[in-house]
């Protein structure tokens, strides 16, 4: 039931950048036009990067809607050529705009929403040039809030709910499937990216709505725990080990944008938050800043690990990989920690130790999903960080991981099969 965009949007998960983890509100034109630079020059785009999105925050805060036309008045300070103007000058580079909005009356900031206004803003979405856009969730008016509300990060909170309850009939995604049909009436592909954080089981109806849809609150640069909305790695991956199979092609979980580079992640933090993300097929967004970041190579580094990222930008197999193992101990601190995927260049193992000290993970061979049965032959282990074979396993892989750090692992048979 996925919506298929004709030109192949949406097919594989997004790529690209988007302002709101590192700027928030403090925005305009020129931090666009930099990053899209940046893209070019530090490889990005080559490497498949191609959205730059315009988060919260860009509109005119006080006057909001022209009185006769309706449409959103940009905020001239921050943009003051137009948004046209700032797609045009991205499109020149070969990359994409992106916009944000949202299915309320407001955005999360306190700018206006696109509740009722579907029709009038995916058309100036869509006259500006705009390639993307992200969907928020904030002030839904009282008289739209679902008959049984549900939230992943509340679970406990929601009222009892009748066997064969269709979320797919909750207004929370009738207000996301009209500006689904607004901007499919457009002339142009917009892609659409559901930011309904997991809210009335959007995972069940994501699909035929659009590109992809938010799983979970805002994430937050730290390993784990939480903070008011936001959280750390652990819990979102926690999540995704229970919830990793709503995507396939044309249609993707969001586990929310990179917090790669951000905060006081550790270089192994870092290196598990991008192996993660790209197992699980999440769009990948990089969220820090990039001017510089040819100085923070280490970062520069992860973001553009090429067998990450063909993992996630698989053309044949669309599966997010999925968890096979769980570490005796089991929190929101400790989720599973041994998972499985599979491309078109092999077995993938992604082993995330969550523990407080650097430790051994093993596996044994015929524990894994896909070689079940054949743990008597020899497999080529191959490292997907170092791009080095680390040699012919039997019977079991034995690797140290140094603590929260996730070892990327791809199995072959011996002649790379
Ligand atoms: C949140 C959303 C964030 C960001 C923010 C802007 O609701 O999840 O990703 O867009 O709003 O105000």
């Amino acid at each position: 039931a996925a919506l298929v965009s004709p030109d192949g949007t949406g097919r594989l998960p997004a790529m690209g950048w988007n302002s709101w983890n590192e700027y928030a509100c403090d925005i305009n034109e020129t931090v666009f036009l930099n990053v899209a630079q940046q893209l070019v020059v530090l490889g990005l785009k080559d490497l498949g990067y191609e959205y730059v999105n315009i988060d919260d925050c860009w509109s005119d805060k006080e006057k909001r809607r022209d009185p006769v036309t309706r449409e959103l008045l940009v905020d001239k300070s921050k943009f003051p050529n137009g948004i046209a103007r700032t797609a045009e000058l991205i499109h020149d580079l070969g990359l994409k705009l992106g916009i944000y909005s949202d299915a309320g009356t407001e955005t999360c900031g306190g700018y206006a929403g696109s509740l009722g206004f579907e029709e009038v803003d995916a058309t100036t979405f869509s006259s500006w040039g705009v390639d993307y856009l992200k969907y928020d969730n904030c002030a839904v008016p009282e008289n739209l809030t679902d008959e049984y509300p549900y939230a992943p990060e509340e679970p406990d909170k929601t009222p009892d709910v009748p066997a064969g309850y269709d979320y797919s009939t909750s207004t929370t995604a009738a207000r996301y499937k009209a500006m689904g049909a607004a901007l499919l009436s457009q002339p142009r592909t917009i892609q659409y990216s559901l930011c309904a954080w997991g809210h009335a089981h959007v995972e069940r109806w994501g699909n035929d709505t659009g590109h992809s849809w938010r799983m979970w609150g805002d994430i937050m640069p730290m390993w784990a725990g939480r903070d008011r909305w936001s959280w750390g790695l652990m819990p979102i991956i926690n999540q995704a080990a229970f919830l990793w199979n709503a995507s396939d092609f044309w249609g993707h979980s969001d586990w929310d944008m990179l917090e790669v580079g951000n905060g006081d992640l550790t270089l192994e933090e870092n290196r598990s938050h991008f192996a993660m993300w790209a197992a699980l097929k999440s769009p990948l967004i990089i969220g820090t800043k990039l001017e510089g970041l040819v100085l923070r190579k280490p970062i520069l580094d992860i973001l553009g690990n090429r067998e990450l990222i063909a993992f996630n930008q698989d053309g044949v197999h669309g599966r997010s990989a999925r968890p096979f193992k769980w570490d005796g101990k089991w929190d929101q601190t400790h989720p599973a920690s041994y998972w499985v995927g599979t491309s078109v260049r092999g077995v993938h193992l992604f082993l995330m130790n969550t523990e407080e000290e650097g430790k051994e993970m093993r596996v044994r061979i015929d524990e894994i999903p896909p070689l079940e049965g054949q743990g008597d032959a020899e497999y080529l282990v191959h490292d997907m960080w170092t791009g080095e074979d680390l040699g012919v396993y039997k019977g079991e892989i034995v690797v140290d991981v140094a603590r929260h750090d996730t070892a990327a692992l791809r199995i072959t048979t011996v002649d790379g099969e």
